[in-house]
């Protein structure tokens, strides 16, 4: 059995807090012994995590072990409501530059993970710019058929996941050129995935109010500038809990006016035009663990940064074309 702190880690993560240990030792192919040789390594690497019989079932039970807020001692866990979520950006599907293979690798963690949602905040398709005459070359999906069809057919469709989805700048091109939606496709052919809006949305979930976002124009030198100025510009009515902000590729956590602010990763790796233009790109994912009570207040939120690194990156979509299998879980 690997030993390293890295496996015991991210098994630690699949044993979900009240989940089935039956369950889990199916989905892993795990006997007894390996379990709990498993449980004795998590602990080595400080991962607490006991098994309890609920109800006549024997599941896991996870100590609350991040730090809730300080000021709030009488803080009881189990008055909280927990949600855990995540989080995608700019698929760019069409580009030759999209990783959608690592895009796939982030629906079988939150599959793992037991999570139910996740939210994408636009740019699914890398769209149509008449303005940019380079960009066909950098696309292996050319216009509004193309693009689509691989969105129907190729983002990843998994068992209890629902992808809740905007639109941005890249999809609008494609109703600028002739009042294609892409979403309307989307939404006929594919069940699991809900459009909330082009550029922007508003939702809740488990009581949380949450602000997606997609800005149009360029990025700016500091990574909290252009975010900051977002929540500033945010009528009280949409002010949310947490604002999620798409389209800048880059990967940032910051707490704003008490805003809990996260710019989304891309899943396409660095393109010409931001190769022109001396921008960061960064590929990757945010895990949100979070946990809120009645009236919607958050009272302990961890962000978890997924950078995935140059090395696990593709570099033109021919080989993603033919070597990418479509993630499908039933
Ligand atoms: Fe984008
Ligand atoms: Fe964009």
């Amino acid at each position: 059995m690997d030993t390293s702190k890295e496996y015991a880690e991210k098994q630690y993560r699949y044993m979900r807090n009240g989940a089935s240990v039956e369950d889990y030792m199916v989905k892993f192919h795990m006997n007894s012994n390996e379990l709990y040789g498993l449980l004795e390594l998590c602990r080595i690497y400080g991962k607490n995590v006991e098994i309890i019989n609920k109800d006549g079932v024997l599941v896991f039970d996870k100590p609350l072990v991040r730090n809730l807020d300080p000021k709030k001692p009488s803080l009881d866990p189990k008055d909280l409501i927990h949600t855990e979520i995540c989080v995608v950006s700019d698929t760019h599907f069409g580009n030759i530059h999209q990783q959608l293979h690592l895009l796939n690798k982030v629906y079988r963690e939150a599959y793992n993970r037991g999570i139910k949602t996740v939210l994408h905040v636009g740019d699914v398709v890398d769209g149509n710019y008449l303005n940019r005459p380079e960009q066909p070359r950098q696309q292996f999906l050319h216009g509004f058929d193309e693009q689509v069809g691989y969105v129907v057919d190729m983002y990843p469709r998994v068992r209890g996941i629902t992808t809740k989805y905007i639109l941005g700048s890249h999809d609008e091109t494609h109703y600028k050129n002739g009042q294609a939606t892409v979403n309307s496709w989307v939404s006929r052919c594919r069940r699991d995935m809900e459009f909330l809006g082009q550029d922007y949305a508003s939702l809740d979930i488990n009581g949380v109010k949450i602000f997606m976002d997609h800005p149009g124009g360029g990025s700016a030198q500091s990574l909290s500038y252009k975010p900051q100025k977002r929540i500033e510009i945010l009528e009280s009515q949409y002010k949310p809990k947490i604002l999620l902000i798409g389209h800048y590729h880059k990967s940032y956590y910051f707490v704003y006016r008490n805003v809990h602010g996260v710019l989304v990763p891309s899943f396409c790796d660095k393109t010409q035009f931001q190769q022109k233009q001396g921008l960061l790109n960064v590929v990757g994912a945010y895990f949100l663990d979070i946990y809120s009570n009645s009236k919607g207040n958050i009272e302990y939120f961890c962000p978890e940064e997924i950078v995935f690194k140059p090395s696990e990156m593709w570099d033109e979509a021919g080989k993603d074309k033919s070597k990418v299998k479509r993630l499908v879980i039933r």
